[in-house]
This record gives C-alpha cells, sequence and structure tokens, in this order.
C-alpha cells in the first residue's frame, strides 16, 4: 500500500502512485482471468527520490505487488498465470537498487536493463510473447522522447500504455523556438502549433495539447480510446503532469475513470493536509488555517460537475437522429472517453435522457433502470412529450 508519510516534499508522486495502484490491482486480476501470461514493462524505472525499503514507494514496486496478488489470487482459484517484469533504468546509482529488486519476487519473473529505454524496447519486444497481455509505463524526468520511436511499443496488440506527459515543462518548451524541433517529435502528428500560438488562457493551451497528444497516442497506437487525468503541484494551484492512458478495451476505460475518480479525492485531501502545513509552517499559525481550509471551495466537485454536465452533452451529440441508431454498449465508452465520468454516471444520466424525452430507446424492457448493452438509442427528430417514455 501507498503511504503519504513516504512522499514529503513530492506528493504529487503520492497522487501518481494511488491512481497507478489502484488502476494496475483492478485491471491486471481481470486481465489475467483471460490471459495465461501478463507482463508489466517499466521503461523509466528509477528508483526515483524512494524513501521506502521496501520500495514500495516506486511504479516498479506497486506494479510488482499487484503482479504477486493477482497470480496468488488466480491460484486459489486453481489457475496458474505467469506474470513477468521488464525494468529498464539508465542511471547507474539508481540502477544498483534496482538490480536487487528480482530476488525479492521470486514468484515473477524479473528482468532488469542497465540501459537507455529506446535502445532496449526492441530487445523487450521481442522477448514479451505473441500471446502475453503487456502494461507499458512511460514515465520519463523530461518530455525530449521521439514518439515515432516508441511506434513498436505503442502498437503492439494485447497492451495499454500509461504515459507521464509532463505538462508544465513541455508547456513552457511549447513557448521557446530553440527547442520545437524537439517537441515536433514528441507531438509528430496534427495541426496543433497554430491553434496553440491562437490560445488566449492557459486552460485553452492545456486543452490543445491534451488534444494534440491524445490524438498521437491514439494515432500511432491505433487505440480507441485514449484519457487523460492531471496531477496538480502540491501546493500552488498548476497542473504538474498529465497521465495519458490508451487502451482498446471498454473494461479499461470503465477501470480507467474509476480510478480516476478516486485519485482526484486523494489529491484533493492531500492537497489540502499540504497546503495547510506550508501555510503554518510560514506563519507559526494553525487554528487560523485550519478553519479556512475548512471552509475553502472545493474545486474537485465543480470539476466533477462540470464533467457529468460534459458528459450529458457529449451522450447527446454522439446519438444519431431517428431512424438512424446506436448500441448502447458502443456509446458509453465514446463518452468515458471524452468525459471524467463513470459508466454508473453515465447510465444514471442516459436513464433521465430517456424520462425527459431526449433520448430514445426503442428496446427498453419493463422494470428496467438503466440502460442494458444491446439497447438501441436515438435521438428524437423532434422533441417528445414525457408521457411516450413511461
Ligand atoms: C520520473 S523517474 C521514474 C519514477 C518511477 N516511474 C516511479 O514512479 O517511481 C524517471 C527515471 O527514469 C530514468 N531515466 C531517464 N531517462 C531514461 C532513459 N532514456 N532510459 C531509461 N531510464 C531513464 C531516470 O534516471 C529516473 O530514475
Amino acid at each position: 500500500m501507498v503511504e503519504l508519510s513516504d512522499y514529503v516534499g513530492r506528493e504529487q508522486s503520492y497522487v501518481k502512485h494511488v491512481f497507478l495502484e489502484l488502476y494496475l490491482e483492478r485491471l491486471v486480476y481481470k486481465v489475467a482471468s483471460n490471459y495465461s501470461h501478463v507482463v508489466y514493462v517499466d521503461g523509466f524505472a528509477g528508483p526515483w527520490q524512494s524513501a521506502n525499503e521496501q520500495f514500495e514507494d516506486t511504479s516498479f514496486g506497486i506494479a510488482l505487488s499487484a503482479l504477486r496478488r493477482a497470480k496468488a489470487s488466480w491460484k486459489a482459484l486453481g489457475r496458474d498465470v505467469r506474470m513477468s517484469a521488464f525494468l529498464v533504468e539508465r542511471h547507474s546509482e539508481a540502477y544498483e537498487k534496482l538490480a536487487e529488486v528480482p530476488a525479492r519476487y521470486p514468484d515473477v519473473e524479473v528482468k532488469t536493463y542497465p540501459a537507455e529505454f529506446v535502445s532496449v524496447l526492441p530487445e523487450i519486444l521481442r522477448d514479451i510473447p505473441a500471446t502475453a497481455f503487456t502494461f507499458f509505463l512511460i514515465d520519463p524526468t523530461g518530455w525530449r522522447i521521439r514518439l515515432a520511436a516508441l511506434a513498436p511499443m505503442l502498437s503492439r496488440l494485447k497492451s495499454e500504455v500509461i504515459f507521464n506527459f509532463i505538462f508544465e515543462f513541455i508547456n513552457r518548451a511549447a513557448s521557446i523556438k530553440d527547442v520545437a524541433a524537439e517537441l515536433d517529435e514528441l507531438i509528430p502528428f496534427g495541426n496543433w502549433r497554430p491553434a496553440l500560438e491562437a490560445a488566449t488562457t492557459p486552460e485553452e493551451r492545456k486543452a490543445i495539447l491534451i488534444e494534440a497528444f491524445a490524438a498521437n497516442l491514439s494515432h500511432i497506437g491505433k487505440y480507441t480510446y485514449v484519457a487523460e487525468t492531471t496531477i496538480l503541484r502540491p501546493v500552488r494551484d498548476r497542473p504538474l503532469y498529465c497521465l495519458f492512458y490508451a487502451t482498446r478495451h471498454q473494461t479499461g476505460i470503465e477501470e480507467f475513470r474509476n480510478c480516476q475518480v478516486k485519485a482526484l479525492k486523494e489529491q484533493s485531501r492531500t492537497r489540502a493536509k499540504t497546503k495547510v502545513r506550508h501555510a503554518q509552517a510560514k506563519t507559526g499559525q494553525t487554528e487560523f488555517f485550519q478553519s479556512l481550509h475548512e471552509m475553502g471551495p472545493d474545486d474537485l466537485t465543480a470539476f466533477l460537475d462540470t464533467e457529468q454536465d460534459e458528459a450529458e452533452k457529449t451522450l447527446l451529440i454522439l446519438t444519431p437522429v431517428e431512424p438512424d441508431a446506436i448500441h448502447y454498449e458502443e456509446l458509453w465508452p465514446m463518452v468515458l472517453a471524452r468525459n471524467a465520468v463513470k459508466k454508473t454516471d453515465v447510465n444514471q444520466i442516459a436513464a433521465r435522457l430517456r424520462k425527459e424525452g431526449r433520448l430514445v430507446f426503442p428496446d427498453w424492457e419493463k422494470g428496467k433502470r438503466i440502460p442494458q448493452p444491446h439497447y438501441r438509442v436515438q435521438r428524437p427528430g423532434v422533441q417528445l412529450p414525457r408521457e411516450r417514455q413511461s
């Protein structure tokens, strides 16, 4: 379990690891129900700023525990699942520590590489059997990465990817002419530059960069769903990095949003505590800042409420006008890919829109409270009176 006490002064890493732990715990277990071999690849493994002797505050420590637990749970049910991890670290001092890791996990096949990730990627990809499902984590310290060099990894079938996009640095770099070529290598496709130059607010700039990078991941890796969650600076109200998630599976996007909402709540709690601690350290006053924190506006609630409103709009926009129709099982994942809402939220919104006559479900069965996967969904050509929907 990740513990906040291991992350003093780097609370942003705590939030990243809370998300990673939730995501890997759920998805490794689920994937192992269908695949007899699950692989985790950490291209920029560290350990980096780790304060825990068991490496419980590192991405590979979290991943190896998830692999171990999933393997044991399936074993108890009579199912044998092979678990492997490929961990890469370029820095020699960090690598010395990483090299201790395989001996601690005899139940997982762990291979470590003292190398630059892109240079060993072909070897790693050759070593992963085509039948294995692979989780890739790309969590560099900087942003100078040629996305095209990662193409063989991004396009590997039976895989999904978490990519840490160092937003704060990238956003700054995007205004510096000298590094334009390097940034173009990170975001090689799309006409995002002119849009970024025309942007007038920080929010617009962020939206443009996020959309551009998501489109690149999706294009290069042929991913059906790419979503993002933002990690803020611990004290200042500014985005620090964006975790991108790319998957070809509905379950993946469903779990991503579940984990995101939990991690955002934890981020909100952690930042509130960290801000109070900083203010107290600066002034020596305790009670005053404690009460300010309790009265403060809840930015996360406002954000999640907006996402609910946006999800409603997305649901309506993506639904064709009758007589055309879309199946609900195709519709809800597309909403989740665009908005930070859970599947249960979309179910509720869809059921309400039906009651309000703004969506039509010709296959809705009596007694059902939420849409079923096989239901067709349509937007009425003309607004329906409420009675027709009862
Ligand atoms: C941000 S840290 C990784 C943190 C780790 N993922 C975690 O969450 O605990 C990035 C690590 O990648 C290493 N690194 C940087 N460039 C690299 C490269 N090209 N190939 C492999 N490792 C690299 C750094 O030495 C550092 O330990």
